[in-house]
């Protein structure tokens, strides 16, 4: 009973040093904020090809996405373990933080004029109906994806594509017909499209 005794007495102290347990229990948003800049850019603007910039996207979406990662639903490479170390409060945070931040599109990305205009009719036949405005509206709940780093929607795209990530019934039915009819062919045209987006 002792050490445990001395444990708690420690722990007492320390919020009261911090202010109270009220401030050490709610982090603000922007201090949660901060452990994601290192990879997603500051304010949520990424530089880095393979990571998503975050600035923009739906509160709904954010959230969504958080809980994918957590339970394995959508793959990926590192979110799965930092998601988990966020309660949903905290997630909420985070999420209203980011959407009030203004989407960037990824800087100096090349595009081919010839796919990207492939692309914008692919795009309008299959997947306009939710990625409305040419996949720049956040009012789907459905990511962005013009002007989204490629390397990431294209990852993202065959872990959809190969069943590692799960996506709704109805982008699936559309996703897996443009796959058939098109090819790799037709993903490459839609990334371009996306890309050409400045
Ligand atoms: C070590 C680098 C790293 C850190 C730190 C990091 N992320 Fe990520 N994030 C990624 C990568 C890479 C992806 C793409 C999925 C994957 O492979 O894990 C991603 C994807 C995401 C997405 C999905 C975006 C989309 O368009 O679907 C969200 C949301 C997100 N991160 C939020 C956060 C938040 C919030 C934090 C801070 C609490 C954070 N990330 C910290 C690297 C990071
Ligand atoms: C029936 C509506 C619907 C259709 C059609 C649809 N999507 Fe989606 N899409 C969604 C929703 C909702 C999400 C977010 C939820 C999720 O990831 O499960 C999403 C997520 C995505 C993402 C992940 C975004 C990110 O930031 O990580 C990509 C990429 C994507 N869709 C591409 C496409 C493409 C390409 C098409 C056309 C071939 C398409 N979608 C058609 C509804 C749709």
């Amino acid at each position: 009973m002792k050490p445990r005794k001395v444990l708690s007495t420690s722990l007492v102290v320390g919020s009261v040093l911090l202010g109270g347990p009220a401030v050490a229990d709610t982090p603000s948003a922007s201090m949660l904020a901060n452990t994601c800049a290192g990879c997603h850019g500051t304010g949520g603007v990424s530089h880095g090809p393979a990571t998503p910039t975050i600035a923009g996207i739906s509160e709904e979406y954010f959230e969504e996405v958080m809980e994918a990662y957590k339970t394995g639903d959508r793959r990926s490479t590192i979110m799965g373990r930092i998601a988990k170390g966020y309660t949903k409060e905290e997630i909420k945070l985070l999420a209203g933080y980011f959407s009030k931040k203004s989407f960037v599109p990824a800087k100096g990305q090349k595009a081919d004029p010839k796919l990207a205009k492939k692309g914008a009719k692919l795009h309008d036949k299959y997947c306009e109906k939710c990625h409305a405005d040419g996949g720049t509206s956040t009012e789907d709940d459905a990511g962005i994806l013009a002007g989204q780093w490629k390397p990431y929607l294209k990852y993202t795209l065959s872990d959809f594509l190969a069943g590692k990530s799960e996506m709704p019934k109805k982008m699936k039915k559309k996703l897996m017909k443009l796959h058939k009819k098109k090819g790799d062919a037709g993903i490459e045209a839609l990334l371009n499209f996306y890309a050409s987006k400045k």
